[in-house]
């Protein structure tokens, strides 16, 4: 049986995305300073770009890898996070970098950074989202660094899922009704 993945549309190219992930880690080199990070990536759908993110941040940094989901199924949001995964060294004292696919209600991110800032006293917490569906927001959260603003469509691609499929897109597209 095969399955019936949807057509997409590229909203943001291969080359689009590769610029814009060197242009914010310029911004992010020059605000560290060559101070040691912990590269924080959130599964599943930060994969992509945290990987290429990282590989053009020029300080020591380590990566860890965390896993929450808040998505159910299809295309709308539980509302909910599940952490699957959270499991974090001490992060007293560090500076720490969320990587994130891209922020929506917004729920996940504030989740995230209230579960650091409850657990840990962090030399800096910074936020880096992909994307940022900014109309769709329920949380009183912003991303300090995000890659694109996007309207309220559904994404796909480079780490973004329909029903699991398609995060391995070198591109981001949308799904057309
Ligand atoms: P939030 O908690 O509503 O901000 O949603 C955050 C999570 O929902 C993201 O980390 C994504 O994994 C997922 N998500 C939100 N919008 C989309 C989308 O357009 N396509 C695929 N996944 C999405
Ligand atoms: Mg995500």
């Amino acid at each position: 049986m095969t399955i019936e993945l949807p057509e997409l549309k590229v909203l943001f190219s291969e080359e689009a995305i590769q610029n814009r992930i060197k242009e914010l880690a310029d911004e992010m080199n020059e605000f560290y300073n060559g101070e040691e990070v912990c590269a924080i990536c959130v599964l599943k759908g930060a994969v992509m770009f945290a990987t290429d993110l990282v590989k053009h941040l020029n300080m020591p940094l380590k990566m860890e890898f965390i896993r929450l989901s808040s998505y159910g199924t299809g295309m709308v949001t539980s509302g909910k996070v599940n952490a699957v995964d959270i499991s974090l060294p001490d992060l007293n004292g560090k500076n720490v970098l969320i990587i994130e696919d891209i922020v929506d209600t917004g729920i996940t991110a504030k989740f995230l950074t209230d579960f650091i800032s409850g657990n840990f006293k962090t030399k800096s917490t910074k936020f880096c989202s992909l994307l940022d569906k900014k109309i769709t927001r329920q949380a009183d959260i912003e991303p300090d660094y995000y890659g694109f603003e996007v309207d309220n469509k559904f994404l796909v691609g480079y780490g973004l899922d329909y029903e699991g499929y398609q995060r391995n897109l070198r591109y981001v597209g949308y799904v057309e009704k």
